[in-house]
């Protein structure tokens, strides 16, 4: 399959792809058209912070399966978009964040120590020793903003260097903070407390312009360090508090536009210290999130379960392979039902029984739902099929039984519509590896899942079978094999085919002709 990398990453992530036979092509700082050209027939593509993935390139991408982000931040996919395709999008949230704490702890040092104007005046000739006063960290007070998993390597370097912390992040848990050290306070608090302040959110509409004019004000004297996303301070008002002296200094590692415009007033103001998003520039930190993204591309590229999915239920690759049949099993058991269904489908219930009720079954429902809408010409896959019945105001529930009557494990889709209508059909491994369909709407039945099949309902009479067959013979359909339930002896009947052709109307017409006949159905089990 083809892989698109538009921003440099490390070989060894470009290696695992190619070694497992992908063509990966490389396009660097690629927009608009080639961008669309290039991705208008890859399966993956890989980005860092360098690449808008907005609706236009999904658009242009048909075949795409997964968006990864070599690196934590997102903002600049439009994972909304990439759901409605149905399109994975996975990140690699650890392999940099050391890099990232160790960057903000340098640039702290920086800014407070001035080294880079000392640096560049000696270098100019000058010996300033008298002009820069620092600042010295022991014993002041850090303002962590956001206390993730960088903010909290930071608040662990920084506490070990003699600092107080205090941190403002409104979704974590107090415990948090106390394993670190760290009093938990609202922002106004943090924002008067701290001598420094770094800030480690995502850049969310919540968080754009965090930290503004009125926030800077209350910073009298103290430094910002901002190494988590532009956007999350302003930048002119930073540039601002930092030239008339409201600051100390800044020290800056990500701006709103990158590359930054060469007029940006950060880039003028002298005691703002600035690098060009380098936090995660190492090269121990590109290996991890390189081969870690590479690694989350080849699962979604062979159907695997993707770790880091931001928009997909994913699963522990241990436990995937006791779920993983049923996957199929509860898709299968979907299509079924919604075609032996008549009605509108208001409901979609997956009951889970024995074995499988233990497991981690989040990916299994979306299959199911996967199963349940495909026929309907949804556009679905695991990915969007939860997103899809939300949208369309179908109900999804998962019920658990830890017992299952005759069997290890069940699995049965019901799609309802409310009306008290329903159908539901179970699905079973027998043997621990071959899937049958084992129930069809209260009919206990032992039904082989295949390509084409034929559902009837028909008294439970003498000749009727040999009817069936002589109308499918007819038709030139082959009958490969069948299983017949009943209610009770000469009540109704109900019998499942596989046939090896598609059954057309006028046959299933011929047949409902015949009193006997209560009903056929013809189902498919693929996008034919
Ligand atoms: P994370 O998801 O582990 O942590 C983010 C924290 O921010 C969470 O604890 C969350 O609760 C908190 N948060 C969210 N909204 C908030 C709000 N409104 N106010 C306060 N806190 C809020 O993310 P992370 O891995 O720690 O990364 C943090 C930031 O650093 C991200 O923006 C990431 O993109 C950026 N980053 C930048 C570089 C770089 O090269 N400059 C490298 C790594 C990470
Ligand atoms: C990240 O979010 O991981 C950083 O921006 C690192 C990067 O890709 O440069």
């Amino acid at each position: 399959m083809k892989v698109l990398v538009t921003d440099p990453i490390a070989d060894a992530g470009l290696d695992v792809l190619r070694e497992a036979g992908h063509e990966v092509r490389t396009a660097y700082d690629v927009e608009g058209d080639a961008l669309y050209d290039g991705i208008a027939d890859a399966e993956g593509l890989i980005v860092r912070s360098g690449t808008d993935v907005t609706t236009d390139v999904l658009e242009s991408a048909p075949e795409l399966v997964i968006v990864g982000r070599a690196g934590i931040g997102t903002d600049n996919i439009d994972i909304e978009a990439a759901t409605d395709r149905g399109v994975i999008v996975a990140n690699a949230p650890e392999g940099n964040v050391r890099a990232a704490a160790e960057h903000t702890v340098a640039m702290t040092f920086a800014t407070a120590r001035s080294i880079p104007q000392a640096h560049a005046r000696l270098k100019g000739g000058e010996w300033a020793k008298s002009e820069f006063l620092g600042t010295e960290l022991n014993g002041k007070v850090l303002g962590v903003v956001g206390l993730g998993r960088v903010g909290q390597e930071v608040a662990r370097r920084l506490d070990s260097l003699g600092m107080e912390l205090v941190a403002y992040d409104p979704y974590i848990a107090e415990s948090r903070a106390d394993r670190l050290g760290a009093e938990l306070v609202e922002l106004e608090d943090c924002i008067d407390r701290a001598d420094v302040l770094t800030v480690h959110t995502p850049l969310t509409s919540e968080t754009e312009d965090l930290v503004s004019d009125a926030e800077l004000d209350r910073m009298e004297g103290g430094y910002l360090v901002n190494c988590a996303r532009g956007g999350v301070v302003d930048e002119p008002a930073l540039a601002e508090a930092v030239a008339d002296g409201t600051l100390q200094g800044a020290a800056v590692d990500v701006f709103g536009d990158e590359p930054i415009a060469p007029d940006n007033p950060l880039l003028h103001t002298e005691n703002v210290v600035v690098t060009p998003h380098l936090a995660a520039s190492t090269e121990a930190a590109q290996e991890h999130v390189a081969s870690s993204i590479a690694d989350q591309v080849l699962a979604a590229l062979e159907g695997r379960p993707v770790a880091n999915a931001l928009n997909a239920p994913s699963i522990d690759e241990s436990a995937f392979s006791r779920v993983r049949p049923y996957i199929d099993i509860a898709e299968t058991a979907g299509r079924i039902a919604v075609q032996l269904f008549d009605e509108r489908v208001a409901e979609v219930e997956v009951t889970y029984e024995g074995e499988i009720a233990e497991e981690d079954v989040e990916l299994v429902t979306a299959s199911a739902l996967k199963g349940v809408f495909r026929p309907l010409e949804w556009q679905v896959n695991a990915v969007n099929a939860p997103r899809v019945a939300e949208e369309r105001g179908i109900e999804v529930s998962e019920i658990k039984r830890h017992q299952a009557e005759d069997f290890q494990s069940l699995v049965t889709v019901a799609v309802k519509h409310g009306n008290g209508k329903e159908m539901g059909v179970c699905g079973t491994l027998f043997a621990g590896e071959d899937p049958r369909i084992v129930r069809v709407d209260g009919f206990r039945v032992d039904a082989i899942p295949g390509g084409r099949m034929m559902v009837t309902r028909n008294a439970d009479a003498p000749g009727v079978i040999g009817l069936i067959g002589t109308v499918m013979g007819e038709y030139d359909i082959n009958i490969a094999g069948m299983y017949n339930a009943r209610e009770a002896y000469s009540g109704e009947a109900m019998t499942v085919y596989n046939v090896d052709q598609s059954v057309p109307e006028e046959a299933r017409q011929e047949l409902e002709a015949d009193e006997r006949i209560i009903s056929t159905r013809y189902i498919t089990l693929s996008d034919e």
